[in-house]
């Protein structure tokens, strides 16, 4: 649920709505720059993987410390493109956690293969490697690692487990550009990493897109050719690949936006930063569970997910949804327990921790131009929901609310 903002720098108290995400504020101040990027496609008549694509994919390489990038359709294409650049089907094993967006696994059953989900480390929501571990067998073929809300996964235990028994780690890095772990890119991690330019993602495009990486030139030439039909020379094919290209005028948008990840990733980590403070001097973080970035992590919070415990979540949000802030639940069911995946075989409480995040989680509003009077707003509504429910007892008065807007608005919001 997203709501159109106030446009205005009001106090927490008369503000009139907060959005999830609010793009038209990215956008304004980048429209002309990217209508004259567009024209200039138009103009070249290169619409499909013309030079703006060539551009993306070499300064994607660089930014994500991989050999070769390579543009796509969307991020669901680019893990169904990677699995099968590996040669994965029926018959084999692919492990992937639960608690992640449904297109991680439809790109394991479209090939034929098996998906088998690993549960999840309660405090970060990514892959847990000790129960990933206890899934290999002689049928695991690859392992896919999503980094979550932005945080990259513990990628040295999984190449612990993987490299013994020559398992591909294919990393889908669809919410976590710019991720690092001990300063180690996400994309550059397995032998593959997957990308989405959908909108809401930190570079997000005008629409669908996607990226692969890889530091290996055969698969980079295989991503290559199958993302074109298999094609090469033209009208001959050697297998059979898909139509899945990233089209010029996306990529001349994304060229523009590239120029500001890094900006937009350190506002996102300020945003981060305040709410956890203003959390926890409310003394909220008695009663929610907040974020937990694990050390060596560079985490580019594509989301800002807090755990609502005690079945409270439902009201809070709805409260939240009265008071015009936006909130999603990502993910309200683990894919283990989706109809779709039931032929699989699952108990729901065959992997407690997936079960138990997807009935306690809620995204709050985060993103590079949020302003810190709109942070004071969702944290005094939720702080106030929880007095009400304490009959004031046990939740001291936020400090924060006793400041003005602009002492709550600091430096690290420009
Ligand atoms: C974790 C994850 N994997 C894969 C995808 C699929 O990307 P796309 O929407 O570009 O197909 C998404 C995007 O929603 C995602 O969040």
């Amino acid at each position: 649920m997203s709501f159109a903002s106030n446009g205005n720098g009001s106090h927490p108290s008369t503000l009139q709505s907060v959005p999830l995400l609010d793009l038209a504020r990215q956008h304004a101040g980048l429209k002309e720059e990217m209508l004259a990027a567009i024209g200039r496609v138009f103009d070249s008549g290169g619409f499909v993987l013309g030079a703006d694509v060539l551009e993306l994919e070499q300064r994607m390489a660089t930014y994500c410390q991989a050999k070769h990038a390579i543009g796509c359709a969307s991020g669901s294409d680019a893990l169904l493109l990677a699995l099968t650049a590996l040669d994965i089907s029926a018959g084999d094993q692919v492990i992937l956690p639960s608690f992640t967006f449904f297109a991680t696994a439809s790109a394991v059953t479209r090939l034929g293969a098996t998906p088998v989900f690993a549960d999840i480390d309660p405090r970060t929501f990514n892959i847990d490697p000790v129960h990933a571990a206890k899934l290999v067998t002689s049928a695991t073929k690859a392992i896919i690692p999503v980094h979550l809300f932005g945080q990259t996964v513990d990628s040295e235990a999984l190449a612990r487990i993987a490299r013994p028994h020559g398992i591909a780690i294919v990393e889908d890095a669809a919410q976590a550009i710019g991720a690092e772990i001990q300063g180690r890119r996400a994309g550059s991690i397995g032998a593959i990493g997957c990308f989405s330019f959908y909108p809401t993602k930190n570079l997000g495009g005008a629409g669908d897109g996607g990226m692969l990486t890889t530091q290996s030139d055969d698969l980079a030439d295989r991503l290559r050719l199958l993302r074109g039909h298999g094609m090469r020379p033209r009208y001959y094919h050697s297998c059979i690949g898909i139509n899945s290209r990233l089209d010029s005028l996306q990529a001349a948008v994304l060229n523009i936006k590239l120029n500001y990840i890094d900006k937009w990733t350190e506002l996102r980590q300020a945003k981060a930063t305040r709410y956890t403070e203003m959390f926890t001097d409310a003394g909220l973080d008695r009663v929610l569970v907040l974020p937990h970035t694990r050390p060596g992590m560079r985490h580019v919070w594509n989301q800002y997910v807090v755990r609502v415990p005690d079945g409270q979540r439902a009201v809070l949000r709805e409260a939240l949804s009265e008071a015009r802030i936006g909130t999603e639940i990502y993910y309200p069911l683990g894919l283990h327990q989706q109809q779709c995946f039931r032929y699989l075989g699952y108990h729901p409480e065959d992997l407690p921790e997936t079960k138990k995040a997807a009935e306690d989680v809620l995204a709050l509003p985060i993103f590079p131009e949020l302003r810190a009077d709109e942070q004071a707003f969702v944290v005094q509504r939720i702080a106030a929901f929880f007095a009400a429910r304490s009959n004031g007892h046990s939740i001291p008065a936020p400090k924060f609310l006793t400041r003005t807007s602009n002492q709550t608005a600091t430096a690290r919001d420009r």
